[in-house]
Parts: C-alpha cells; structure tokens; sequence
C-alpha cells in the first residue's frame, strides 16, 4: 500500500472521518459546504450518526466530491490508541468489501501524539491486508492521511516507513504462527530466522543444534524434544548496528506444536497449539521490523525451537535433567515445556551481556483464565523495566498486565529430587511458571510476557494477531 500526506488538490474514492459522541459538530469542520455537509448535519440532527465505539456510517452519493464514511470512537474522556484500533479495524473491515482502491483518513480529529497515531492508523490498514488463505485479494491501493500541519514532510516519511516495517514484522509473525505444524517445525522456524539475513546486512544468524546444544549442557530444552521426530534448534539472530553497546535480548518460546507429551493434553481444540511457537515468532517479526527500518540500536532475538511430543524416548513425569546453569528440575508435568526450554535460553544469552531481557511465551493457559485475551501477562524482576514496557503498551495500544512475582510462589517449586520443579499448586499458575524463569535470571534485568491469551484470537476471528511486535517494537525503539 502507497501512503501519502493529504494535501487539497487530492481526490479519493473515500473519506474516512472518526466522530466522538460528544463532538458531533467538530466533523462539520472537516467537512466543505455542500451536499454531503447538508445531508451529514442532518442525520446528525436526527440522530442517525451516534458516535458510539464503532458504529459506522456511509454517505455516498454521485453529487457530492466524495464518498464520506463515519466511524464513531466514543467519548472524548475514555478515549485512547487501542480504542482507536478497534474502531480504524472495524471500518476497513467494511470498506474491504467495498469497490474503493483510494481511501483519505482524517486524524485531524484525533488527539494523540501525530506519530503514535499515524503509526497505529498505517499498522492497522496493512493487516487488514493479511490473509493466510488468499493473499493478493485485496483492492485498496493508496491511503492518504490528513495529518495536522505540524508534521513535516520528512517526519511523516520517517514515520511512514518504519510503520511498514512494524507491519511487515506482524504480519510475518502471524504468517508464522498460522503456518501448520506439519510444515512450521524447528527447522523451519530457524531457516525463517535465516531469511532475515537478505533484509539487512547487519543481521546474522547462528542455528544451533541438538549436539552442539549438549555440548552446552542444555539438558532442559532437550528433554522437550526428545519424544519428537523433530530435532530443536536454539536460534541466535543478532543485529548489531552500534560499536560497544550492550544488546537488548528477546527469548521466544518456539514450540511448534504442544501435545502436552506425556502429560498429553485433552483432544479439544488441541489444534491451537500450533500457535505455540507464537513468543519466538513475535521474535522474528521484531527482529524484521528493526532491519527493516535499519533501528539504531543492538538486538539480538534468541528462539527456543522443539516440539513437544510424546513416544518411547520422552521425559517421563519424574524425571530429573539439569539444566544448562546447573539448576537441576524434576520435571512432574511434561506439559509444563515452554519454562523448560526457556530456561536454558536465558541462561545461554547472559553471555551477550544484555542490558535487558525480555521473554515471550505462551505459557500458561492460567494467564488466558486470569487475564482473558485482552492483555499479555507482565512479570519482572526490575520495576524499571516493567515501566518501561508498560509506556510501550499504553504508546501502542498492545496492553499488558503486571502480576507478582512474591517469594511465596517461589516456595511452590521446592522439592525433595531436585532444586526445583517445573509445576506449582493448583492455583497462580501463570505465576508459578514465571517465578520458574525468574530462578534462572536472577542477576539481569529481565521481563517476561506471557501471551497465551493475546498471541492468537479464537471463533470466528480464527488466526495469529502479530503480538506483541508491536510492543517490543516500540520498547526497541525507545530505549536507545
Ligand atoms: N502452551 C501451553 C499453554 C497454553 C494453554 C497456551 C492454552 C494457550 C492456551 C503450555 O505449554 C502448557 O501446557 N501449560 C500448562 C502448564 C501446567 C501443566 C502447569 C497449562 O497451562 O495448563
Ligand atoms: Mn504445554
Ligand atoms: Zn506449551
């Protein structure tokens, strides 16, 4: 999709203009005198257009210079970017369907930073045009933004280009995560890392191996895979730009398919967890979005790839491995594998000195029960850091929750077999997974998101959703 600053001498197939309840009148601003002011005042006036979240309305008519479409956004008061989302999404929605292929979107109205709400309004459009069935079936070809005129030229064009790499990282996160496990397996996780090679050339990538894996003594992450077919991979794509500058680093959970293992999960729905390699898609989408947009500053994204199956050379419940820190586990649910495989991810990255952790991972279904699927779990073991995501989350609209991390939860993973097990109670059991990760990154910096809730959308909606990239991209961006 082209976009462009929208200037006078400009005509479109289609207008878009957001209205707040409480604001009807300010649209007529927007508006010239004429047939469409007329008629837009008037269903104002009898009440036709509401304002209310995501209600729409169209004036079209031969007469008018334009084709007018009204998207209301609610209050002013309770107003924010994510509302803002909902209600852009619900619109292309429609419009998709129409015959238009040029569209103007009026953010004149909006009172948000210009950049935060030029980078959500592109990010929302491009989406809209992902599919995993169809690609290419989409019929709208430019976008011009009316923006206020405080934004220059080369702001915009700036702004513009690194929200087309925001977008080309999420949609590539959710093509990943939508991609079945007969086909999105370690091997291909880590040879879609590889392709980011071609992006930039600041972008290097090591795969690891199961061998060169024990020969770490990763003897955690193995356990996972060793009921599968399958061979893990540990992925390590670093991206560098800047001389002597400690590295961001983000660990995905990238387990491509979750039958549980031995521990195997009930029949229903088990198809889902094929999105279980959803943490270290966000990864590569992330790390896409900073080649893309050639980021000065120094990432390296790190995917813990195996599949979780059961057969003659799985972990059974008891067993005890020892992890890559020298942490030993008693492993009493084979379902409990993302900490598993995390684990000792954390502890290979510390050796690129990071000046901050982050980890992504579909843990627990406990945190989709606690949270619902509207904010990604927050757990860190730094209140700096967790300040510092939750700007990003309220700058892009993907939320976050924070939950606590008390020592009592700790006390939950003592055993008489090993230092630690790899379940808790029955109860806080995104909590308990948590504090299982935070024993292995005691002396960083770290956070971690569980986004068992947020990385895909269930029913009709169906599919990955891209998150968080766009929450690691702006924490990445803003913490030079
Ligand atoms: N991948 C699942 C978590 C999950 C479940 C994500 C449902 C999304 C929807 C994870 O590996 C898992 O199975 N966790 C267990 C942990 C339990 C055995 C302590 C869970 O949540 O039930
Ligand atoms: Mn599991
Ligand atoms: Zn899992």
């Amino acid at each position: 999709m082209k976009y462009i600053k929208f200037n006078k001498g400009k005509s479109v197939d289609l207008n878009i203009i957001f209205v707040f309840e409480d604001q009807l009148p300010l649209i007529k601003r927007a508006l010239a005198k004429g047939r469409a002011y007329d008629d837009i005042e008037f269903a104002i006036k009898n009440h036709i257009v509401s304002g209310k979240v995501g209600t729409t309305n169209m004036f079209s008519s031969k007469t008018y210079d334009n084709d007018y479409f009204l998207v209301g956004v609610g209050n002013k008061d309770n107003f924010n970017i994510q509302i803002y989302e909902r209600c852009i999404t619900q619109a292309l929605k429609q419009i998709n369907t129409f015959k238009t292929t040029s569209i103007c979107v009026d953010l004149t109205n909006i009172k948000i930073k210009n950049i935060d709400i030029i980078r959500s309004s592109i990010i929302e459009i491009e989406k809209t045009q992902y599919t995993y069935k169809k690609p290419g079936t989409f019929r709208l070809k430019e976008c011009a933004l009316k923006v206020s005129s405080s934004v220059d030229n080369k702001l915009f064009n700036k702004t513009t280009n690194e929200s087309l790499a925001i977008s080309a990282g999420i949609n590539k996160a959710r093509m990943l995560g939508d991609t079945p496990s007969n086909v999105c397996n370690p091997t291909f996780l880590a040879r879609e890392a590889k392709k980011l090679e071609k992006l930039n050339k600041d972008i290097k990538v090591e795969i690891l191996d199961e061998k060169q894996m024990r020969t770490l003594k990763m003897g955690s992450l193995l356990s996972v895979s060793q009921g599968s077919r399958q061979p893990a991979k540990l992925v390590i794509i670093k991206y560098m730009p800047i001389k002597k500058k400690q590295p961001i680093v983000l660990v995905g959970k990238g387990i491509t398919f979750d039958t549980g293992g031995i521990s195997l999960k009930p029949a229903s729905n088990m198809d889902e967890m094929k999105y279980d390699m959803s943490g270290a898609g966000s990864v590569i989408g992330t790390m896409h979005a900073c080649a893309e947009m050639k980021l000065k500053n120094n990432i390296i994204g790190i995917l813990a790839c195996a599949e979780n199956m059961p057969g003659g050379l799985a972990t059974r419940p008891g067993d005890v491995v020892t992890s890559m820190s020298g942490i030993t586990i008693e492993i009493l649910n084979t379902d409990a594998e993302g900490r598993l495989v995390l684990c000792d991810a954390l502890t290979f990255c510390k050796k690129y000195k990071p000046k901050y952790i982050l980890d992504m991972a579909t843990l627990t279904g406990a945190c989709l029960v606690g949270l619902g699927k509207y904010p990604s779990g927050l757990f860190s073991n730094s209140d700096d850091l967790s300040m510092k995501i939750k700007k990003s989350a309220d700058r892009t609209g993907d939320r976050v929750w924070e939950l606590p991390l008390y020592p009592d939860y700790f006390d939950e993973l003592k055993t008489n077999f090993a230092d630690i097990q790899n379940i808790g109670g029955r109860y806080g059991g995104a909590i308990t997974a948590a504090a299982f990760l935070a024993n292995f990154t005691k002396d960083q910096k770290w956070a971690h998101l569980d986004i068992a809730g947020t990385a895909w959308e269930t029913g009709q909606e169906k599919g990955s959703t891209g998150r968080p990239v766009k929450l690691l991209a702006d924490f990445v961006m803003t913490n030079k």
